[in-house]
């Protein structure tokens, strides 16, 4: 996500600026930033020693990288500051939907009628800023469930209103173009497609009923006049990255939802409530979406429990568009980047979540029951145990339980107010917790640390302060590493874990200290910011951008955001894909014989994909080999 268009400013910036962080911290904390910055000169923290590791040594030795040559099969690319999208040679790509096609026949046409879609038909049409996706193969239908995180309110919205709704109607397109789409696509004579009426395609948006289940539902916390149950809501939004579960449903993560809520007036809340209005951003005027004004369910003065039933992972079933989304508060309620799900060797299912938000945690949850295949899985993400990461300077590390004991919360106030819990138990502050992934070759876990401009100058919005070091190792970290850990004795469910950094991004070429990178980045392979991550099915991970895309000063010879390859063994990185500039790549997954990728390109500012003259269009685009070759 970036701007906020109207006041120019980032969902962080506008966290940070309304709710400012503590500036103060003690003298252990100084100590252990003396003593990180001592420990870190050795480069890249890396597992083990000698050949295995992923020292600077190893990497920049000719016979290492012929001999890691045979794992990527593309040529990489430079870096690009045009406005289009580059793979390497031997790949092509189309353009397969864009912001505004229909998804159903009777929007054909309206966006290029009506500037950007009228608002009877913006929610019977793709969504707006394209997010984690995830595919599906029901029979011989293949789907893609995608995220819409969030609307430019200037472009959707008269000109002439600078971005503000001015009645109900315009709330309402902005909600509808936000959400989650399901549809169904085809590989045709003109290449994939939508295939419009599919029978699974479905608009999920910021008004569709779900049920709220697990620990927090009913609770006092949940209720509102509207549902006095505490059990019913409407919409999922600020959509974010995905996930996928074992038995074939999609997970999509609420994230900076806050923005969304207001007040026309005094919020009645005490307590916890109160606490958590400030710890997860809520104020009295959102970022401009004006919900509030014509939507009194945002209003929190009138509805100050309403904003307690976002910020969750909530589970769709693809396969019946009839079917209520679900949210899981046993995952816990923060601004959830994604969520990745595996099956532990006992059975049980383990799903890790980042909350991508300056120097807040990183998160794990275990199911109570296991996955049985083919069983009954409609409960199975309600009943388990939340914890969340600390980690050691020695690269050890301990997921520690999000316990009524532990926290002197109960288990409700545990699953709403998961971050306060969380501080309770002093876990790690991280740089910015994005997208995590799991290596289905390996029990081992990865998690893109976005950046940090706040690590070692401010708390986080709780007060936490946020030491240099361990996974954390650089003050005011505008290039972002990505962390990865193994669970002792491979099994996913254990506390103890060990880590190290698969890769810390930097500029060599501009700094000769800890912001020059790892071992494993040089110029050919400058990046910043890694945000989506996803591991193929051959253990190779692919790491998407949303960084400065200026080329210059610290950014120099980055270019546009860009999609990288890593191999989690060597720890060798080549780019794959430069974006057109002003976007964000985000969202990827594969056809179901794996011989296309999709791939997200949210936001551009370039007047991608169609051209000189055309609006810009957040797209998902397809790839292909030209040989038609396997793609990950
Ligand atoms: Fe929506 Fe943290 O990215
Ligand atoms: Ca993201
Ligand atoms: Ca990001």
């Amino acid at each position: 996500m970036k701007d906020i268009d109207t006041v120019n400013m980032s969902a962080d910036e506008w966290d940070e600026q309304n709710f400012p962080r503590p500036e103060t911290h003690g003298f252990d904390e100084v100590v252990e930033r003396a003593i990180s910055r001592r420990g870190f000169l050795g480069g890249v923290l890396a597992f083990g020693s000698g050949a295995a590791a992923m020292g600077a040594g190893l990497l920049n030795s000719t016979s290492a990288r012929a001999q890691q040559a045979s794992r990527f099969a593309f040529t990489p690319i430079p870096i690009a500051t045009d406005g289009t999208v580059h793979v390497p040679e031997g790949y092509s790509w189309q353009t397969m939907v864009r912001w505004g096609d229909p998804l159903f026949s009777e929007a054909a046409g309206d966006f290029e009628a009506t500037q950007t879609g009228s608002v009877a038909m913006s929610d019977k049409v793709f969504g707006e800023n394209t997010d984690g996706m995830e595919s599906f193969l029901i029979g011989d239908h293949q789907l893609i469930a995608v995220n819409h995180e969030y609307t430019n309110r200037g472009t959707n919205l008269p000109a002439e209103q600078k971005g503000v709704p001015a009645n109900a109607d315009d709330v309402l397109k902005l909600q509808n173009l936000q959400g989650v789409t399901v549809m169904e696509i085809a590989e045709g004579e003109n290449g994939w497609e939508v295939v419009v009426d599919g029978p699974y395609n479905r608009r999920i948006t910021h008004n569709t009923q779900m049920r709220i289940s697990g620990p927090a539902a009913g609770h006092d916390l949940m209720k509102t006049a509207a549902d006095p149950t505490g059990t019913q809501s409407l919409g999922t939004m600020n959509n974010c990255g995905s996930g996928k579960t074992p038995w074939g449903t999609y997970l999509t993560c609420e994230e900076n939802f806050n923005g969304y809520f207001g007040a026309n007036g005094h919020v009645a809340v005490e307590g916890l409530a109160a606490q958590g209005r400030d710890r997860y951003g809520l104020g009295a005027e959102g970022w401009g979406y004006d919900y509030h004004k014509w939507d009194a369910r945002f209003d929190a003065a009138a509805n100050p429990n309403e904003p307690h039933r976002v910020g969750y992972v909530v589970e769709i079933d693809p396969t019946d568009p009839e079917s209520m989304p679900v949210k899981r508060t046993a995952l816990g309620r923060f601004k959830h980047e994604n969520a990745a799900a595996t099956v532990a060797s006992d059975g049980r299912v383990v799903v890790y979540m980042g909350d991508d938000e300056r120097g807040e945690f990183m998160y794990k949850w275990v199911s109570r029951d296991v996955y049985v295949p083919g069983g009954d899985s409609s409960t199975l993400l309600d009943e388990g145990q939340l914890y969340v990461a600390r980690f050691d300077e020695d690269q050890t590390g301990e997921w520690v339980a999000l316990t009524p004991e532990a926290t002197g919360m109960e288990k409700a106030e545990i699953a709403i107010f998961s971050r306060i819990a969380a501080s309770r138990v002093n876990a790690t502050t991280m740089d910015r917790p994005e997208w995590i992934a799991v290596n289905p070759q390996a029990a081992e876990g990865y998690c893109c640390l976005t950046n940090n401009r706040n690590r070692g100058v401010k708390a986080n919005p709780g007060g936490d302060w946020q030491p240099v070091g361990g996974p954390n190792p650089r003050e005011v970290n505008h290039y972002g590493q990505i962390v990865r850990w193994r669970p002792a004795g491979s099994d996913h469910t254990a506390d103890a874990f060990e880590w190290d950094l698969y890769v810390m991004a930097g500029n060599p070429t501009v700094h000769d200290d800890a912001h020059a990178g790892s071992g494993n980045i040089n110029a050919g392979n400058l990046f910043n910011s890694p945000d989506g991550m996803v591991i193929d099915s051959t253990g190779l991970i692919w790491i998407q951008t949303d960084g400065d895309d200026s080329n210059e000063g610290d950014f120099a010879g980055m270019g546009n955001n860009q999609m990288l390859v890593g191999d989690p063994a060597t720890g060798r990185i080549e780019r794959f894909l430069t974006g057109p500039f002003g976007c964000e790549v985000t969202g990827l997954c594969w056809s179901a014989d794996r011989r296309t990728m999709f791939v997200g390109v949210q936001h551009p500012d370039a007047p991608f994909p169609d051209g000189e003259g055309k609006l810009p269009r957040s797209s998902v685009i397809a790839i292909k080999r030209d040989d038609n070759g396997l793609l990950g």
